[in-house]
């Protein structure tokens, strides 16, 4: 008997997770993408693109397409989707579990000024014009034309459209994982003096993290939103190995 497993992604780790759980002939996934990204990477498994029309959306969705558990694997920062995805999983009655990567601590050497918002992001950059990296995504770039005194260097995977409404800002595309000594050169060949970054937690983002550390610069951090309270995992091997625990004994003995 086959069970069948949505995974809410977006992410590198929702993307490996699924390519894990496909490899087992018990398991029938789809991967489903809000659909953001204009060219997401190839995710190796049945994909569905595009929102679902709220939690009553999902949970009719979960229903129609008899979905036994529900994986949670969406960015940290994406607390809509996971809102959404406690309260679907309870009307509809189906298994949840989130994989919920640990967010960044601050380490020795670390100037960070921690803040809840992207809005309050803008307002602790201060009034005098700074050299600021902006390593968010191209929705949040936005509210920073509110302090246009300010120079910007802004990555993002696809291209800010329309551009900021401010005097100086440059523009980068890039996908990561990015490493520490390259995001030391971009620092550097910028003269970036503050960061302004989410904590996403993980390898592939930490470097511009671990790269302002060693340049004494500082970063804001935008704290993480608050979650729901659902049975979760920290990484992929072990949401992988819990897979059994929501599906019966069938599922337990795996193939
Ligand atoms: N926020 C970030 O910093 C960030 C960074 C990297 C990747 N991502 C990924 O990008 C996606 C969108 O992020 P967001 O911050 O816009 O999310 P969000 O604010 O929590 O979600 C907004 C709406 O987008 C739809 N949606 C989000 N994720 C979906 C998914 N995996 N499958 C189907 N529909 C989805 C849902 O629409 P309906 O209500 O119509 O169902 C949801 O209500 C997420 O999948 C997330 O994992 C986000």
């Amino acid at each position: 008997m086959t069970h069948r497993i949505l995974i809410l992604g977006g992410t590198t780790e929702a993307r490996r997770l699924a390519g894990k759980l496909a490899a087992r002939a018990d398991l029938a996934i789809t991967l489903s993408l809000a659909g953001r990204t204009e060219n997401p990477v190839a995710q190796g498994v049945p994909t569905r693109v595009g929102g679902f029309g709220g939690a009553r959306g999902l949970a009719a969705f979960l229903r129609e397409t008899r979905i036994e558990l529900l994986v949670d694997a969406t960015h940290p920062y994406a607390a809509q989707i996971s809102a959404n995805a406690a309260a679907a999983a309870d009307e509809a009655g189906v298994p949840i579990v989130a994989l919920r990567r640990p967010g960044w601590e601050p380490a020795e050497g670390d100037r960070w000024t921690l803040v809840d918002t992207v809005s309050s992001a803008v307002t602790a950059l201060g009034p005098v014009s700074r050299r600021v990296f902006l390593a968010l995504g191209r929705q949040e770039v936005a509210a920073f034309e509110a302090a246009p005194q300010h120079h910007y260097l802004i990555r993002s995977v696809d291209p800010v459209e329309p551009r900021l409404a401010v005097p100086d800002a440059t523009y980068l595309l890039a996908r990561g994982p990015f490493r520490e000594a390259d995001e030391r050169a971009l620092l550097r060949e910028h003269h970036i003096d503050v960061v302004v970054s989410k904590n996403s937690g993980g390898e592939a983002t930490y470097g511009k993290i671990a790269a302002a550390r060693a340049l004494g610069v500082e970063v804001v951090m935008i704290r993480r939103p608050t979650l729901p309270d659902v049975a979760s995992a920290e990484t992929v091997e072990a949401l992988a190995a819990m897979v059994g625990h929501f599906l019966g004994p069938a599922a337990e003995r795996g193939v």
